[in-house]
């Protein structure tokens, strides 16, 4: 599966939701996850998201690995989304900061 990571907490651009073919996306208050019993490993929302939140489960870096286990337990409790919207109003603010966990509303 792919996984979201830290970068997209507060931020959500949801350019990614666009391109998935499998609509694996699930939206929180202030976070995306993916289903990983839907996503295909096509890779295809990499390179959109602008904050390069998206990776593969084997190049989660160690540090995010609470992440896997946590895109799997928010998608199944979040609605789905497919199409793109703005993202949250303070993104520019947040999208550079780390140690973001702590943010993430359920
Ligand atoms: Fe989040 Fe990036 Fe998508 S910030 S909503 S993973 S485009």
């Amino acid at each position: 599966t792919h996984v979201v990571l830290e970068a997209c907490i507060r931020c959500k651009y949801t350019d990614c939701v666009d391109v998935c073919p499998v609509d694996c996306f699930r939206e929180g208050p202030n976070f995306l996850a993916i289903d990983p019993d839907e996503c295909i490993d096509c890779a295809v929302c990499i390179p959109e998201c602008p904050v390069g939140a998206i990776l593969p489960e084997e190049d989660v870096p160690a540090d995010q690995q609470n992440y896997i286990a946590l895109n799997a337990e928010l998608a199944k409790g979040w609605p789905s989304i497919t199409k793109r919207k703005d993202p949250l109003p303070d993104h520019a603010e947040w999208k550079d900061r780390t140690g973001k966990l702590g943010e993430l509303k359920r």
